[in-house]
């Protein structure tokens, strides 16, 4: 096989620190992306027209890939179809790796559909700018619910903290710097949950009840503004109180669940100063911010009596 530098063609996990569901209906939100990354390999077969082959080599939590199989098909689909492949003329095969470990919250759909615009980037030679790859990778998210906010994509794209926030037209986001590198544990429930029925359900709760989806808004617009001071500042210790209060919200809107909150007390109790529910929730995984080397490992051993998989890594 020729040298496809398969490395350009990385895109990101990422964990919301602040945000989730509400950065649907244009909450600002913040999020940071993991070092962990998905890569794609595209092969064209010109000798078979009309043939798509996927070999999906990521690492995942057991039956991630199953559950999401179908809705990975179609993001796939999305993502060629916007930048305009067609396998019914020239076939492809696509072979997907890399150390991201796919689960329900970690943004493993942006990170595969971005890391595939990438490699047809690189195979057309096309030169598209990073904000058309992100783009495409937002067309392919669409294949895994109607609505997304494009937050995956763009973490997946850009890598850093980012603060992000949806528009009527292009999103805006900004990379930001925490003084210090975040530390953190995070932990998976093990169940897959469906990003497009939670987001359309807590859109139903929305519609049923204006009133209270208003104060939930208005509860974490104050929230986030005071996380984007406390970024600024460098404070961990205010910035984990924050996320507690954001899990608190995110209860309140019912994505949460017991295997989470579980996740979270414990983190909480071994010493994080701070620790959450993290992406689609009902499942997925949580977050917990652990400011020393100590307490970091403390919360992986206490996380791991619960946890099927626990990883520890920082924001830089
Ligand atoms: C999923 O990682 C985050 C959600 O807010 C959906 C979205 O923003 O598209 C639940």
């Amino acid at each position: 096989m020729s040298a496809f530098p398969i490395d350009k063609t990385r895109a990101f996990g990422k964990l919301i620190l602040f945000g989730e569901h509400l950065v649907v209906y244009k909450a600002p939100a913040l999020v940071g992306a993991v070092s962990a990354y998905t890569d794609c390999q595209i092969e064209y077969l010109d000798d078979a027209p009309g043939k798509l082959e996927v070999i999906d080599n990521r690492p995942a939590v057991p039956l991630y890939k199953e559950t999401k199989k179908e809705e990975g098909d179609e993001a796939i689909n999305l993502t060629l179809k916007h930048l305009g492949v067609d396998p019914a003329v020239r076939g492809i095969r696509l072979t997907f790796g890399g150390d991201l470990c796919c689960a329900s919250g970690i943004g493993a759909s942006a990170a595969q559909v971005v890391s595939l615009a990438r490699a047809v980037n690189i195979a057309d030679s096309r030169n598209l700018t990073e904000d058309e790859i992100n783009a495409a990778g937002y067309e392919g998210e669409k294949g895994y619910h109607g609505t997304p906010s494009g937050i995956d994509n763009t973490a997946a794209t850009f890598g850093g903290l980012l603060r992000f926030q949806r528009t009527d037209g292009a999103p805006i986001f900004e990379k930001k710097s925490f003084p210090s590198a975040i530390r953190i544990v995070y932990a998976s429930t093990g169940i897959t949950a469906s990003t497009t029925k939670v987001v359309g359900d807590v859109r139903a709760m929305k519609e049923a009840d204006e009133a209270w989806f208003a104060e939930i808004m208005t509860e974490y617009m104050s929230l986030v503004k005071e996380a984007e001071k406390v970024v600024e500042e460098g404070d961990l210790i205010k910035l984990g109180k924050l996320m507690d209060q954001n899990h608190s919200i995110l209860q309140k809107m019912t994505v949460s669940c017991k295997e989470l909150d579980d996740l979270v007390d414990a983190a909480r109790a071994a010493g994080a100063v701070g620790a959450k529910m993290s992406g689609t929730g009902r499942g997925g995984l949580m977050i917990a911010l652990t400011p020393t080397e100590e307490i970091q490992d403390a919360v992986a051993s206490a996380l791991e009596k619960l946890a099927p998989q626990v990883w520890k890594t920082t924001f830089a």
